[in-house]
């Protein structure tokens, strides 16, 4: 499932980011790329452990925590802390799949899901879209400032050369408590649809109940903690 998320950030969140990461001390982001990624990659990223980095990626990470769509959608187990990058004069990265674990601290991470959390605004910059190919499709995106996509670790993906301007944008992947992107998605949709009927004001509360128990009863047969 590929899901954007909108507002993530507010506009005025967004240009602050962009305004403290204007001086930032921006490194070839080959460094954390391995072997295979290094020949189609050519961007600029902050160092993670840069305190900028850790600032504003804990800002990310309290937002997400109290953002039900996000938290239904990923049912985080881990979060490999927000890096963030740029592209600028004709900066791209090929096609590429990400690791399928990320070493954090003594810690590791399965990259079930990848997320990017747009910080430029799309009419500043040409180019830039990042293209996930997946169920047969390359779908395109690029979103207005503060807005996040989510999208399988298990995905071909690539950034188009930016011709105009600079593409400012957060990364980082999630750890899932529910490892397989269809039963993911199943868990979702059912749980949107219990909210929708909930918000809705269904007067048949036993059946909501009831489809409440099923979703729990999946995650229960599904999760590994
Ligand atoms: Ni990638």
């Amino acid at each position: 499932m590929i899901l954007t998320l909108p507002g993530v950030l507010t506009p005025d969140q967004a240009s602050s980011f962009r305004r403290e990461l204007g001086d930032a001390p921006w490194t070839d982001g080959r460094i954390t790329a391995r072997y295979q990624s290094q020949q189609v990659k050519q961007n600029r990223q902050l160092n993670e452990r840069h305190p900028l980095a850790r600032r504003l990626g804990d800002i990310i990470l309290e937002t997400l925590e109290r953002h039900p769509v996000f938290m239904s959608a990923a049912l985080p187990l881990k979060v490999v802390p927000p890096l963030f990058n740029l592209y600028a004069g004709g900066e791209t990265y090929g096609d590429h799949i990400d690791g399928a674990i990320r070493p954090i601290g003594g810690a590791r991470v399965r990259t079930d899901l990848s997320a990017t959390l747009f910080l430029a605004d799309p009419d500043s910059y040409d180019g830039g879209e990042l293209v996930i190919e997946a169920e047969g499709e390359a779908r395109r995106v690029k979103l207005p400032a503060g807005d996040m996509v989510l999208y399988p670790g298990t995905s071909i993906h690539r950034v188009e050369p930016v011709t105009r301007g600079a593409r400012l944008a957060s990364f980082f992947w999630i750890q899932s408590m529910v490892r397989d992107d269809g039963r993911r998605t199943i868990l979702y949709d059912l749980d949107s649809s219990i909210q929708a009927c909930a918000l809705a004001g269904s007067p048949d509360q036993a059946t909501i109940s009831r489809l409440t128990k099923v979703y729990h009863n999946l995650l229960r047969q599904w999760a590994e903690l």
